[in-house]
């Protein structure tokens, strides 16, 4: 007889839950996890499946961009998408880049630094502060927030709602260039996105960077600093910085689980999801299936196919994309051009912790 897995409620399989996810693609694609009260599905092909099943929803209750009615939401994200990539994308290349190399810079004549509390909490929430056009001394609040409250797509907390007010009203009366004035000045279905609207797509934006995208670069800094000739490797090489975040997010994504609700009976897994359940996409699972990645533990950034799940898939699909790949690319180079001797400090291992999103909690490195 199959034992039932442990429930993804377990503390220990928050320490690790590599093991769960192993037992789950092999023996159980499907289950009905009691304790954590949703339906897992733990391979790539069923987990791809899912995100992309116009019958699973993001689950009630909820305001988030991704909770929005199929119109708003599709209008939202036409708004949203082309200021996260290409010119307007460039437009805060520089700043960003900028803010990485203060960053490192000020690590520079340290023995030892934690670049989870000096680098990863703060890049991401600079650079969202830039492509919004909010004044950079901001970084400081966003960067305290999306340690408490402010989250990827979490509901928006009143503090950060009253901050981004009072920026709201003046890019209403005098608008420029950045994202907060082009959301003022929009217009979706002939009207434009009212305040409360602007205000959540804008915490949306700076939760998704100071939260999941902080998290993704502390993993990303974790393998490389954990296989000392890929990162030596792409230190000659930079061009292969984004081979080696794709990899990161891969093996180790900051998101390791996306929840839907299924409004009809779903096929997965080799079996059927009932209507009304809670559904659990583990994309830890998934990019760590052996069935679709050769060796799949193995860091490797030269594997050639590393998939794309780390960022979702269908409709809801990660906005983020092309912007997380600049900052992790912009943090890396300025690290390894700032810091020739970066590595781990003497017996410092990285601890990963979380379910929801996941990430090693400090990254202590010797700098010279
Ligand atoms: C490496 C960091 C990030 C990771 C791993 C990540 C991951 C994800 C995932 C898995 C989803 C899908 C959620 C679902 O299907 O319900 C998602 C959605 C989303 N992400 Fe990200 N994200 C990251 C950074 C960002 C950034 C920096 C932004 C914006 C600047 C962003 C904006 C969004 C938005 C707006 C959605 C909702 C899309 C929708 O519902 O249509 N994300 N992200």
């Amino acid at each position: 007889m199959r034992r039932t897995p442990p429930s993804l409620a377990e503390p220990d399989v928050a320490r690790d839950p590599y093991p769960l996810y192993r037992t789950l693609r092999d023996a159980h694609p499907l289950h009905h996890d009691e304790r954590y009260g949703a339906w897992l599905v733990s391979r790539y092909a069923d987990v791809r499946a899912a995100l992309a099943d116009p019958r699973l929803v993001a689950p009630p209750p909820g305001r988030t961009f991704s909770h929005l009615e199929q119109g708003t939401h599709a209008a939202h994200r036409a708004l949203v998408s082309p200021q996260l990539q290409g010119r307007a994308l460039a437009a805060v290349r520089a700043g960003v880049e900028r803010a990485a190399f203060v960053l490192a810079r000020r690590l520079v004549r340290r023995e030892e630094a934690d670049l989870v509390e000096e680098f990863c909490r703060w890049l991401p929430s600079a650079a969202a502060v830039a492509a919004l056009g909010l004044p950079h001394e901001e970084t400081a609040r966003v960067a305290a927030w999306s340690r408490t409250d402010l989250t990827h797509l979490g509901a928006v907390p009143a503090a950060v709602a009253d901050a981004l007010r009072p920026h709201v009203a003046r890019r209403r009366v005098r608008p420029g260039d950045d994202l907060l004035s082009v959301l003022c000045t929009a217009r979706a279905d002939g009207r434009p996105l009212p305040d409360e609207a602007v205000v959540g797509i804008a915490a949306t934006l700076l939760g998704a960077a100071g939260e999941a995208t902080g998290r993704a670069l502390a993993a990303h800094l974790a393998n490389l600093l954990d296989h000392p000739a890929q990162l030596a490797l792409v230190r000659a090489r930079p061009a292969l910085s984004d081979a080696a975040w794709a990899e990161s997010l891969r093996r180790d994504p900051a998101v390791h689980l996306v929840l839907r609700r299924a409004l009809a009976p779903v096929p997965a897994g080799g079996g059927t999801i009932p209507a009304g359940a809670t559904v659990a996409c583990l994309l830890g699972s998934a990019g760590r299936d052996a069935a679709r990645f050769p060796d799949p533990d193995r860091y490797d950034l030269f594997r050639t196919d590393p998939g794309r799940l780390a960022f979702g898939a269908g409709r809801h699909r990660c906005l983020g994309v092309p912007f997380t790949r600049m900052i992790a690319g912009a943090g890396l180079s300025a690290l390894l051009t700032t810091l020739p001797a970066l590595a781990w400090a003497p017996g410092f291992r990285p601890a990963p912790a979380g379910l929801l999103t996941r990430a090693p909690t400090a990254l202590v490195v010797r700098v010279r």
